[in-house]
């Protein structure tokens, strides 16, 4: 799997750019304000039908514009699948291969992991980013998953609607049946996914970071050894008097501990970037252990916050992936020169391909 061609029109300063790419490694180089990483946040549009900027579709439209559209063509299993995100001042759409499509189509035809120098918010802030994370990857291996989590989602919204209202008992255990059981189905898959993630993220680490000791903890967001429903049961006062649901799947978590010591807090920001890209590794290391095409890997500013060896390490760790990267820099970093792979330059919103001499 990987993209064959991106297009994009009015996307904020681009008026247009096209990208014809190799299917392995992609290097954009360009100045500071370029458009590099619009050019990442395009791809990174097509694969996840959002932004890792902005939640607002309308800071993405450029200057004069009424619209901004993107496309591309992916080749899956030797046939392209078209993907196309646009927003038209009104609303986002999302089309796969000429139809209208829930955004959840674009992810299954492009799945597709970014490392970026403000990445290290998945090691340092809270616990929301962490599970965005491991949703990805369970999204990916575990077909029951979305549903799952999408009826968990919508019992708990109403569940805490009715919490909220105070409404009387039955009128907020009415959810719980449901609520339980799509909780424990999201736990379940969720930790099969950590369990994984232990086994394959200890690699990475050592050799991103040289550190031999990596330990994967993950709490799924009330008590061990117990029940979904006996927590909606015995908490309910407590639940009442908040007015929320207070434990469940949307309060798990997942801990990082690097040579005995809990990663948050203790690494340096270089660490964290290595480590996120350990992470994202070992992800998609997972996806291609259960048979997936292995995902497509933007990195924004290669070298920010990188050492001369960490530069080098992740070079070599990049070097050994089998799926496409697209690596965008200030200028070409040293540990990437003797690769062989697509160059192209941006510089004002206009890229060109660079052509090897
Ligand atoms: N909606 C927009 N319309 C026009 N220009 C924009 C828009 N959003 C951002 N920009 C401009 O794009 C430039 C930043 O592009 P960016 O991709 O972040 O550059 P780089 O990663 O190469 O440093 C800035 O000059 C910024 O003003
Ligand atoms: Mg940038």
């Amino acid at each position: 799997m990987h993209i064959v061609r991106a297009r994009a029109e009015n996307l904020r300063l681009y008026q247009s750019f096209e990208l014809l790419a190799d299917p392995r490694l992609n290097l954009i180089l360009g100045p500071n304000a370029a458009g590099k990483t619009t050019l990442l946040e395009g791809l990174y549009l097509l694969g996840r039908a959002k932004s890792f900027r902005t939640s607002e579709a309308s800071e993405l439209l450029g200057p004069q514009a009424q619209a901004w559209n993107l496309f591309a063509e992916v080749e899956n299993e030797r046939h392209l699948d078209r993907l196309g995100v646009g927003w038209n001042g009104v609303e986002q759409e999302q089309r796969f291969n000429g139809e209208k499509a829930r955004s959840s189509a674009l992810p299954r035809a492009l799945p597709l992991q970014l490392i970026d120098p403000v990445g290290h918010r998945l090691v340092e802030e809270g616990p929301g980013y962490r599970r965005s994370y491991l949703d990805w990857g369970v999204f990916h291996v575990e077909p029951g998953f979305y549903g799952a989590w999408q009826r968990y989602q919508r019992c708990l919204r109403q569940r805490n609607q009715a919490l909220r209202q105070g409404l009387n008992n039955a009128a907020i255990t009415a959810w719980d049946e449901e609520l339980s059981s799509s909780a424990e189905q999201v736990s379940e898959l969720r930790g099969g996914h950590a369990e994984a993630l232990a086994e394959h993220l200890g690699e990475w680490v050592e050799a991103l970071l040289g550190i031999s000791d990596t330990r994967v903890e993950y709490l799924r967001g009330w008590a061990v050894d117990v029940a979904y429903r006996k927590v909606l049961e015995d908490q309910l006062p407590q639940h009442r008097r908040l007015g929320s649901t207070t434990q469940g799947p949307h309060r798990a978590e997942l801990k990082l501990w690097l040579a005995g010591q809990k990663a948050k807090g203790r690494v340096s920001r270089g660490q964290q970037k290595l480590l996120v890209a350990a992470l994202v590794l070992a992800q998609c290391a997972i996806l291609i252990a259960a048979g997936k095409p292995p995902p497509v890997i933007l990195i924004d500013d290669f070298g920010a916050e990188l050492s001369a060896e960490y530069q080098q390490r992740f070079a070599l760790a990049l070097m050994k992936y089998p799926g496409q990267i697209f690596i965008t820099a200030f200028e070409m970093p040293a540990a990437l020169e003797k690769l062989s792979a697509a160059m192209f330059h941006v510089e004002h919103g206009r890229l060109t391909k660079v052509e090897h001499e």
